[in-house]
């Protein structure tokens, strides 16, 4: 797509998001929480929801577990314009509790407009939320995560979601493991070069 069409496209779904009142979240939201990061990135990362600082900050990830995120992220060479960074829900629940199945379906179109202008090649879902708002149905995280599922070309890869491992450290580990795989995938896809090591004496 030439790039004043993608321009055009994007301002248009922009203003669904912020025009949206599919579902009540948007009353008590101070923002719509679209993304951060590029826009046409090869790796879309995909949360639950904004918390409070998302909202207050217009912009996904940009909390503890955000920073945490960002850290696990970095560690594999990725910056800012490989990544898209979003959420099954674009406005804060309150009291951060779990969307409802209704604010994710009412949520749903937009997520699939973004996802169809982004086209990722690789995608991130942190946590069960994301993973449920993604196909559908539940699972036990045990079961699906640090696996790739192919999906009409593109890869989806499962994992914790960032929050899980600020209230219990060892599970960064895995997440630390999934990030790679994903790091591995877009290498074996031609999308990135292979990472130099990191030579500690300089
Ligand atoms: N948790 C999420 O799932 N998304 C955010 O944007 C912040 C915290």
């Amino acid at each position: 797509m030439a790039a004043d069409e993608f321009n055009a496209k994007w301002e248009e779904f922009e203003n669904a998001c912020r025009t949206c009142n599919s579902c009540p979240l948007r009353q008590n939201a101070t923002n719509t929480v679209i993304y951060r990061g590029g826009k046409r990135a090869p790796l879309m990362v995909v949360g639950e929801a904004p918390g409070a600082n998302e909202d207050i900050e217009g912009k996904p990830f940009v909390g503890r577990s955000g920073q945490l995120l960002q850290s696990l992220l970095a560690s594999y060479g990725f910056t800012d314009e490989d990544y898209h960074i979003c959420n099954i829900c674009k406005c804060r629940p309150p009291q951060n509790r779990r969307p409802e199945p209704s604010e994710i379906a009412a949520c749903k179109k937009l997520l699939a407009m973004q996802f169809r202008l982004v086209r990722p090649k690789v995608i991130l879902l942190c946590g069960s939320t994301a993973y449920e708002g993604f196909f559908g149905r539940k699972v036990k995280m045990g079961d699906v995560r640090g696996r790739f599922i192919e999906n009409n070309g593109y890869y989806i890869m499962t994992t914790f979601h960032p929050a899980y491992a600020l209230r219990d450290p060892k599970q960064k580990v895995p997440i630390y493991e999934d990030v790679g795989r994903v790091r591995a995938k877009l290498e074996e896809l031609g999308i990135f070069p292979p990472l130099e090591p990191v030579n500690p004496i300089g």
